[in-house]
Parts: structure tokens; C-alpha cells; sequence
């Protein structure tokens, strides 16, 4: 078997990080995976995630088995924290959720859970769309199709042709949309653009899967909630595939999880059984350490401020490093204008450079980003801002 594979080559996001860590230039950026980091170039732990390690370390009993859905104060802390507390349908008991490894787990336990339900369902993804969506929800046996989402030349949203695709769809398809900070553009909706989707989901009947990986990196907590929260008071169903990677950065303790909003008590039963036959047949149980630390912060009213505040204080920075970004380029005389980097929202922007000249950053100025030349703004910083925007004048 062995002597058959050919060598493949690193994955187009996480391989960077590996390729940028390897690169001795003393000169290096890393843009590349969505990772925060602060003004030294670290991703730190936050202090209520050590506090609620410390806690954990006091009182765990035990290192037995979760059930196959995970840890059941996390599942039940996870919906209001997406939904709002007081939604409708967890009181009345139409919601479920299961604990996943990470967000990539969920998006892959909820292709699972679609393929089992109609094989070969078509899921229909933004173009563009996150690199790792099609392969992990392709491979769960779903056909990828695309719907119109941004303009490369306008930096915008194509609203028009998106919504012209969506009313052409029906029952029988699935459609994945962004919940906030839209990877890889930064262009999101805004809420009544949500209101518009949601109303053409109920009309037509496709079924809505949020993808909710950056809650509280965009505007705020609540605020990047509004797309998710619009859809679940007007649709029928809904799945959201949730990550705690970044906005707990529990990036490796791979913490994340699937929520289903359906019609009924019995539905949210039923639909929770199949995600754990579909679990149990892809990792089994799911990690729970990432999960009692998230459930200790969420039930305890110091560790959520304390959560809370440091989550605000990274969104502000990484608003704050999109003008610091935009107005270098400005100042510097750029021909190009990258003012359209300051209204989008989250981790990721495209800049717009033809591959080539990505490729050149990396090679021949150590700048690390994703060919299709998005960048990571978490990782610009006032002490890097001045040769990165040397570089990308360089190349222009
Ligand atoms: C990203 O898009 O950079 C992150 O979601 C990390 C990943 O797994 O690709």
C-alpha cells in the first residue's frame, strides 16, 4: 500500500503555519490560518479558560466515557449561547445538540447526518467559501454545488444573483451559509439581508446549515448572532455547526458542536438519535475537555465576564488592525484601495493579488497567506505593518 501513495502536498491553510514556523527569516508574517494572536505574535490561552483548567484539575472524577453526544452541560450551555437565551424552541424542546471535535467535526457529523438522510443531497456553498467545505462535506458523500456570494471587483456581496440562485432551490437541497465574519472574505450579510434568505428558505423549503465558527469576532457575541438567531425564528429547521476553536481559543483541544432546530420534541429526539448513530460510526465520543471548560465559563457568572471582556477586547483589535492595514496601504500611496478591508468583519479579507504574487510574498518576503491571498488580520500588528505593506507594494 505504502509503496503506492504518492507524497501529497500540505494542506493550502494549516501547511502554512508549518512552512511560516520552518522559515528562519527574522522578517516572517504569518497571515495564514485563522488564528488570533496578539501584538508578539502569540495566541494566548484565555484567563478564564486557565481558571476553569485549574478547576477542572480540582474536581474531575473521572476520565470514563461522555455519552456519545458529549458532555451534557456543554450541550445544553452551547444553544443559548447561539440561539439567545429564552429562544422559543429550546423551551418548547425542539432543539438538540451534539458535541463535536471542533467546528470541522460538526460540519462533518452534519454532512453525515444530511448524506444519511438523502445521499447525495445537494449542499450548496458561497463562492467562495472556506477550502476545507468541500472536501469535508464532499467526502461525507454530499454534491457540492456553488451559489453566487462575492464580488472579487467590488469587494461586495452579489445579493442579487445569491438570491436568484436560492429561490431556484427546493426541499431537497441544503444550503450552507456563514453565520458571521464570512470565510474567506469578510464580506457578511447584514440582518435584513438574513431576513430576506430565511424568508426565501421557508418558501422554497431548503434546509439551512449556519456555519458558526467566529461568534463574537465580527461585532460582539450577540451581535454576530442575529443571522442565526433571524433564521431560527423563521424556518422550519435549521442545523448550525458550531466551533469553540477561536472565540474560546480552544483551537487544539478540538471543541465545537451541532445544533438542530426542528419542528417538534419528538423531531429534536429523533434528530439527535441519528447524529449519534452518524457519531458513533465516524470518532465515536467526542473530546471533553475543551467541553467542561467551556460549560464551567458559561455557568459561572465571573469566568463569563471574564470570557466576555477578552473576547471584546481581541474584536476591537482586529477592527483596529483592519484600519491600521487599510490606512498604511493609504498613506504609503498604494494604487490599489484597500479601504473595503475596514467594513468587513472577523479574521479574513481577500486582498485581491493574483497567486503569483502571493506566492512571490511567501518565497521572496516570508508573508505567509492563502493563495486565493486571504489574510489572517489578526496576525498584521503595529511592529509588522510597515514591512508588510513595503512588501505588497513591492509586488503590486
Ligand atoms: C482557517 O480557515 O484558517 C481556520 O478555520 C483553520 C482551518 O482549519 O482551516
Amino acid at each position: 500500500m505504502f509503496e503506492s501513495f504518492e507524497k501529497l502536498p500540505d494542506d493550502p491553510i494549516l501547511g502554512l503555519t508549518v512552512a511560516y514556523n520552518n522559515d528562519p527569516s527574522p522578517n516572517k508574517i504569518d497571515l495564514g490560518a485563522g488564528v488570533y494572536k496578539t501584538e508578539d505574535g502569540n495566541t494566548p490561552i484565555f484567563e478564564a479558560v486557565k481558571k476553569a483548567e485549574a478547576i477542572r484539575l480540582e474536581t474531575e472524577t473521572t476520565k470514563s466515557y461522555t455519552p456519545i453526544s458529549g458532555y451534557p452541560d456543554f450541550c445544553e450551555r452551547v444553544q443559548p449561547l447561539i440561539l439567545g437565551d429564552g429562544h422559543a424552541a429550546i423551551g418548547e424542546g425542539r432543539t438538540c445538540a451534539a458535541a463535536t471535535p471542533g467546528g470541522s467535526g460538526s460540519l462533518r457529523l452534519a454532512g453525515e447526518l444530511i448524506n444519511s438522510w438523502k445521499p447525495g443531497t445537494s449542499l450548496w456553498v458561497s463562492s467562495p467559501t472556506w477550502g476545507n467545505h468541500t472536501p469535508l462535506l464532499g467526502q461525507a458523500g454530499l454534491n457540492i454545488k456553488e451559489y453566487p456570494y462575492y464580488d472579487r471587483d467590488g469587494h461586495g456581496i452579489l445579493f442579487e444573483r445569491m438570491l436568484e440562485t436560492l429561490s431556484g432551490l427546493g426541499p431537497e437541497d441544503v444550503v450552507l451559509l456563514h453565520g458571521c465574519c464570512h470565510n474567506p472574505t469578510g464580506a457578511d450579510l447584514t440582518p435584513e439581508q438574513w431576513q430576506d434568505v430565511a424568508g426565501i428558505a421557508s418558501e422554497r423549503g431548503f434546509v439551512p446549515l449556519v456555519d458558526f465558527a467566529y461568534q463574537g469576532l465580527g461585532d460582539g457575541l450577540a451581535q454576530d448572532a442575529r443571522g442565526v438567531r433571524i433564521m431560527a425564528g423563521n424556518v422550519p429547521e435549521l442545523l448550525v455547526s458550531y466551533s469553540c476553536s477561536k472565540n474560546f481559543g480552544l483551537y487544539r483541544d478540538r471543541i465545537g458542536a451541532l445544533v438542530a432546530v426542528t419542528g417538534s420534541r419528538s423531531a429534536a429526539e429523533a434528530a439527535l438519535s441519528h447524529m449519534k448513530v452518524n457519531a458513533r460510526r465516524l470518532y465515536s465520543v467526542p473530546p471533553a475537555h475543551g467541553a467542561v471548560l467551556v460549560a464551567t465559563i458559561l455557568a459561572d457568572t465571573g469566568l463569563r465576564e471574564s470570557w466576555e471582556e477578552e473576547l471584546d477586547g481581541m474584536c476591537r483589535r482586529i477592527n483596529d488592525l483592519r484600519a491600521l492595514f487599510a490606512d498604511t496601504m493609504k498613506k504609503k500611496g498604494s494604487p490599489l484601495d484597500f479601504d473595503f478591508i475596514k467594513s468587513e468583519k472577523g479574521m479574513f479579507s481577500f486582498l485581491g493579488l493574483e497567486k503569483e504574487k502571493v506566492r512571490r510574498l511567501r518565497d521572496e518576503y516570508s508573508i505567509y497567506f492563502v493563495d486565493n491571498s486571504r489574510i489572517n488580520v489578526a496576525g498584521i500588528n503595529p511592529g509588522n505593518v510597515d514591512y508588510l505593506t513595503d512588501s505588497i507594494l513591492a509586488v503590486l
